[in-house]
């Protein structure tokens, strides 16, 4: 795939550089609007379970052309069907990357046997521990970190509407014990359920926190750990060398961020029942399918994906701040920090030669409304122009429709007031608060003034369930490629975590000796401080 340029090297680099300082620097949304009263048309696509409004966007007709034209050049096309062909384009490990085969439907696909051999497996236990009157369990307890937990934490309480009302589902990551211990004091050996997920199964964090469940378990009398503890990983031997004789495996080409579609998902699958896991399979199968089919001009992760390049390489945005108006996705932030800044945060090319352009933004964000009532201010006023996504949901599960409405109502209000802004003559006319009555009008409309043209996307969802939210997570994870693919990089491999962790291991000794030998003065002194 190397004979494809990298994208700086095209002409429709240059020309979307052009078309940058022409066009791009000044561009006006309110003034797009006016010129084009199909703007809203032209810009909103249709996705499987996801309608995107791009029209609050920093782009007109011209720069689609120019990004398409990239898009062109830099074969992204052929290198999409390379992808989820199998090729091993994740090179620097020398793997294919193929969490897609997770979510084909039986028969389909690579890997096909194996897949559902795993998966009707999963899901025939997950369906055991469900009849909780058989089964006696009343707690989950997922262990494990990074992806081996981000996926099912954020899918839980996106589901909860699904969820199983007599099963309650704990989260430990941290390899801090505050995170462990809370947990623990819930719980009842004989009526808990461990997963011990961890693609490799050495993750320090996880195998620390297994290990001290187990000795809890233990201590508290527990029985037949065979029934209580299960293992969800690639590398069985270790899984029975803990001690686990019930393990649900999955494979070197699912990426740890890409993998709660494999078992990594048990949780989900406990949480919301076979039928409904299939059904998230099913909706991010969908979107597989719009992402390998559909024309580039109408592929919704795609265009995403040419967005984000466009501003974080023309514009030079530097973050994106995802506001999902929909509680059930607090963790959705959380979950595409590691999709998009694990997978895209790097500096060199396939070829190992250092970038001359950006890449990952930051991803951050929080649920409307709470955002709105924390760090909008800075999004409407600061001195950053940061782009926003904002994520609605038309249906509620609930029956407080009063409450939806105002959910809804605000998080339009947040992208109006984005664009819209407030001049300084419309502050002017603007009530004065009593308190600063004795201020000086025109300053205080100063103070009282949005720059506006601030821009966002809307992506709405008809209604949250197992199958759009799947086609939510698979969207994103195909708008992840496009902007690495674009920018050459290897979005599949993360060895930026592993300096820390080398660092880790050589510390943690002398942490106990208090040996500083050869240590910077900052870390020498640190650890005399910390020491116990
Ligand atoms: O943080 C690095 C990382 O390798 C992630 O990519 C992965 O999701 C996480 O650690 C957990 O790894 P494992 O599933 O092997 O415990």
């Amino acid at each position: 795939m190397n004979h494809y340029p990298r994208c700086d090297r095209t002409t429709a680099w240059a020309a979307l550089a052009g078309h940058f300082e022409a066009h791009g620097r000044e561009f006006d949304l309110r003034e797009a609007f006016d010129r084009d009263p199909s703007r809203f048309e032209a810009l909103s696509f249709e996705a499987p379970e996801i309608f995107a409004d791009l029209s609050k966007n920093l782009l007109d007709k011209a720069t689609l052309t120019f990004l398409l034209d990239l898009a062109l050049e830099c074969g992204l096309s052929e290198r999409r069907d390379a992808l989820l062909a199998g090729d091993p384009v994740n090179a620097t490990e020398g793997r294919a990357v193929l969490h897609t085969a997770l979510r084909a439907p039986r028969g389909e696909g690579p890997h096909a046997h194996q897949v559902h051999e795993v998966l009707d497996a999963m899901l025939a236990f997950a369906q055991e521990v469900r009849d909780t009157e058989r089964s006696g369990i009343t707690d989950v307890v997922n262990i494990g970190i990074g992806g081996s937990d981000l996926g099912p934490q954020m899918a839980v309480p996106a589901l909860d509407a699904f969820a199983h009302r007599q099963l309650r589902f704990h989260f430990v990551s941290n390899v801090d014990g505050h995170d462990l211990t809370p947990v623990l004091r819930q719980l009842h050996p004989e009526r808990t359920l461990f997963i011990i997920a961890s693609k490799t199964f050495t993750t320090q964090e996880t195998m620390a926190n297994a290990h001290a469940a187990r000795d809890w378990f233990d201590a508290q009398g527990g029985v037949d750990r065979a029934r209580h503890f299960v293992g969800v990983t690639t590398n069985l031997q270790a899984a029975a060398a803990f001690g686990i004789t019930r393990t649900f495996g999955f494979w070197d080409w699912v990426g740890g961020r890409y993998s709660m579609w494999s078992a990594i998902g048990l949780p989900i699958a406990i949480a919301i029942g076979p039928e409904n896991f299939r059904a998230l399979l099913d909706g991010a199968h969908a979107m597989d399918r719009h992402f390998a089919n559909t024309p580039l001009p109408h592929n919704l992760p795609v265009l995403l994906g040419l967005l984000d390049v466009w501003y974080r390489n023309f514009h030079r945005f530097s973050s994106r701040s995802v506001a999902p108006y929909h509680q059930g996705l607090k963790r959705l932030p959380a979950y595409l920090q590691q999709l998009e800044m694990e997978s895209n945060g790097k500096q060199v090319d396939m070829a190992g030669q250092r970038l001359p352009f950006a890449t990952s933004p930051v991803v951050w964000g929080e649920p409307g409304t709470n955002g709105q009532h924390a760090f909008f201010q800075m999004l409407h006023q600061g001195t950053d122009v940061i782009p926003v996504e904002f994520i609605a949901v038309r249906r509620a599960a609930h029956g407080l429709s009063d409450l939806h409405r105002k959910l809804l109502a605000n998080c339009l209000a947040q992208s109006q007031a984005l664009m819209k802004g407030k001049t300084a003559p419309e502050a002017m006319t603007d009530k004065v608060p009593t308190a600063a009555a004795s201020f000086d009008r025109a300053v205080l409309s100063q103070h009282r003034t949005f720059p506006g043209n601030r821009p966002s996307t809307t992506l709405v969802l008809e209604s949250l369930t197992p199958r759009s939210l799947g086609a939510l997570i698979a969207m994103y994870e195909h708008r992840v490629w496009t902007s690495g693919a674009l920018w050459g990089i290897n979005s599949f491999d993360q060895w930026g975590v592993e300096l820390g962790k080398a660092l880790c291991n050589d510390l943690l000794p002398r942490m106990d000796s208090g040996d500083t030998a050869g240590l910077d003065a900052s870390t020498a002194g640190l650890i005399r401080r910390l020491q116990t």
